[in-house]
C-alpha cells in the first residue's frame, strides 16, 4: 500500500498552480486571465485571445498586428506533409489523421525541439497556432478528395480557415462575415478550460521533456474521446438519432432511456465535471446558433428546434435538476458547425485547433514554474503479494 491519497478521476486533487483560466462551476463563470468569456467573445477576436492566454495580457493594436504577422508567416505547412497525409485511408477519422499530422510536425522543425528552451517553445507555439487550421482543412480536403487550398494571409484567422475548408480552385470564394465571426467565436470559446483531461495530458506528456509538437499530439489524442472533445460529434449524432426516431415527440422516450442507468445512454452535451450550472459557453453558442441559422435561412432547422425542446425538457426534469446537469458548450456547437457545412466527424478537430493555444499556454506555465517536476502519480497496489516463479511444467 503506501501513504498516498487515493483520488480516482482527480475529483479533489489540484495537479498544479495556474494563473490562466478560472472557472466558478457553481456560478457558471469562465474567465481567461481574469476576463469574462462573454466580454472576450463579443469584444475580442481569437488571435487577441491567443495572445492573452500566452502572454497574460490583451495586446494593444501594435502588439496585435505584430502577433498576427508572426502567426501568418507560419500558416503554410511543409510540402512533405502532403505525402504523409496520403498514407492515410481517405475514410480515416480526421482525429486519427490529426493526431498523426501534429505528431509528425515534431519531425519537421529542428529549431524547436527542446521543450525546456523558451525560444524553442515560442517558435513551436507560433507554428502550431498558425498551422493547425491548415492541417485540419487538409485533413478535410483529403477525405472528400478535393485539392488542398493554400492559406491566404490577408484574411482573418477564421476567414482563412473557412476558405481553406470550402474554397475550390474552380471559383472565387467569398468569406461570409457572419460565418467568419461564428467560427472565430467557436475558437475563442474552446481556447482554454484549465486542467481538463487533454490539458492535463499535455502537461504530463510535456513534463518528461518530450518534443513540444509530440506533447500537443498527446492532447489531440486525449481530446478525441466522447466524454471530452468528442462530445460535440456525439451530441449531433444523438440529435439525429432522435430526429430519425420521430423528432420532438420522441424526446420523452429518449429521456427515459437516459434516466435508465442500465441503458448506458447519456444525454450528450449535458453535464460537466466543474460546471454545476449553465455552461457560460453554451449560452454564447446558442446566440451564435441563432445568428448563423438566420444568416443561412435555416431558422426552421428541425435539429435546432429539437435541441431547444430537449434542453427545456431536461432542465425541468428532476433527474437533471438533482444532479445539476446543464447544457455544456458542445450542446449547440455541433448545430452551428453543421449549418456552416462542417462535417460531423471534423467537429473535434476544430476543437483541437482552438484548444492548441490553451495547451501551449499551460505547457509554458508548467515549465516556467520553478517547482516543475516530471509528473509521476503514485498508486495503491492491489495485486499479488510477492511469490516465486515455478518452472513452466509445474504451473
Ligand atoms: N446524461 C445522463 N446522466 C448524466 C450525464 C449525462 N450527460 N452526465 C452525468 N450524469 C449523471 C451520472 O450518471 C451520475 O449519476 P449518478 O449520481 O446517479 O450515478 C451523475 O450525473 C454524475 O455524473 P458523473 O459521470 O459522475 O460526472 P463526471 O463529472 O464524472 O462526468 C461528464 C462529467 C462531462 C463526463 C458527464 O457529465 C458526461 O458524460 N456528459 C456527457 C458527455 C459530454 O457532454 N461531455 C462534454 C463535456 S464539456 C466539453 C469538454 O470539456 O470536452
Amino acid at each position: 500500500t503506501g501513504m498516498f491519497t487515493y483520488d480516482p478521476g482527480f475529483l479533489s486533487t489540484a495537479s498544479c498552480q495556474s494563473a490562466i483560466t478560472y472557472i466558478d462551476g457553481d456560478k457558471g463563470e469562465l474567465l481567461y486571465r481574469g476576463y469574462p468569456i462573454e466580454q472576450l467573445a463579443t469584444q475580442c477576436d481569437y488571435l487577441e485571445t491567443c495572445y492573452l492566454l500566452l502572454y497574460g495580457e490583451l495586446p494593444n493594436a501594435q502588439q496585435k498586428a505584430d502577433f498576427a504577422r508572426r502567426v501568418t508567416l507560419h500558416t503554410m505547412v511543409h510540402e512533405q506533409m502532403q505525402f504523409f497525409l496520403r498514407g492515410f485511408r481517405r475514410d480515416a477519422h480526421p482525429m486519427a489523421v490529426l493526431t498523426g499530422l501534429v505528431g509528425a510536425m515534431s519531425a519537421f522543425y529542428h529549431d524547436s525541439t527542446d521543450i525546456n528552451n523558451p525560444e524553442h517553445r515560442e517558435i513551436a507555439a507560433i507554428r502550431l497556432i498558425a498551422k493547425m487550421p491548415t492541417l485540419v482543412a487538409m485533413a478535410y480536403k483529403y477525405g472528400v478528395g478535393q485539392p488542398y487550398i493554400y492559406p491566404r494571409n490577408d484574411l482573418s484567422y477564421a476567414g482563412n480557415f473557412l476558405r481553406m475548408m470550402f474554397a475550390t480552385p474552380c471559383e472565387e470564394y467569398r468569406v461570409n462575415p457572419v460565418l467568419e465571426r461564428a467560427m472565430d467565436r467557436i475558437f475563442i470559446l474552446h481556447a482554454d478550460h484549465e486542467q481538463n483531461a487533454s490539458t492535463s495530458t499535455v502537461r504530463l506528456c510535456g513534463s518528461s521533456g518530450t518534443n513540444p509538437f509530440a506533447a500537443i499530439a498527446a492532447g489531440v489524442a486525449c481530446l478525441w474521446g466522447p466524454a471530452h472533445g468528442g462530445a460535440n460529434e456525439a451530441c449531433l449524432n444523438m440529435l439525429e438519432e432522435i430526429q430519425a426516431m420521430g423528432g420532438v415527440e420522441k424526446i420523452g422516450e429518449f429521456i427515459a432511456k437516459v434516466k435508465d442507468k442500465n441503458s448506458g445512454v447519456r444525454l450528450m452535451g449535458f453535464g460537466h465535471r466543474v460546471y454545476k450550472n449553465y455552461d457560460p459557453r453554451a449560452k454564447l453558442m446558442q446566440e451564435t446558433c441563432h445568428e448563423v441559422l438566420g444568416e443561412l435561412g435555416l431558422e426552421n432547422d428541425p435539429l435546432f428546434a429539437l435541441a431547444r425542446k430537449l434542453e427545456q425538457i431536461a432542465l425541468e426534469d428532476d433527474y437533471f435538476v438533482q444532479r445539476k446537469l446543464y447544457p455544456n458548450v458542445d450542446f449547440y456547437s455541433g448545430i452551428v458547425q453543421r449549418a456552416i457545412g462542417i462535417p460531423v466527424n471534423l467537429f473535434t478537430g476544430i476543437f483541437a485547433l482552438a484548444r492548441t493555444v490553451g495547451w501551449i499556454a499551460q505547457l509554458n506555465e508548467m515549465i516556467s514554474d520553478p517547482e516543475y517536476k516530471i509528473g509521476r502519480p503514485r498508486q495503491l497496489f492491489t495485486g499479488a503479494a510477492k511469490r516465486d516463479v515455478k518452472p513452466i511444467e509445474q504451473r
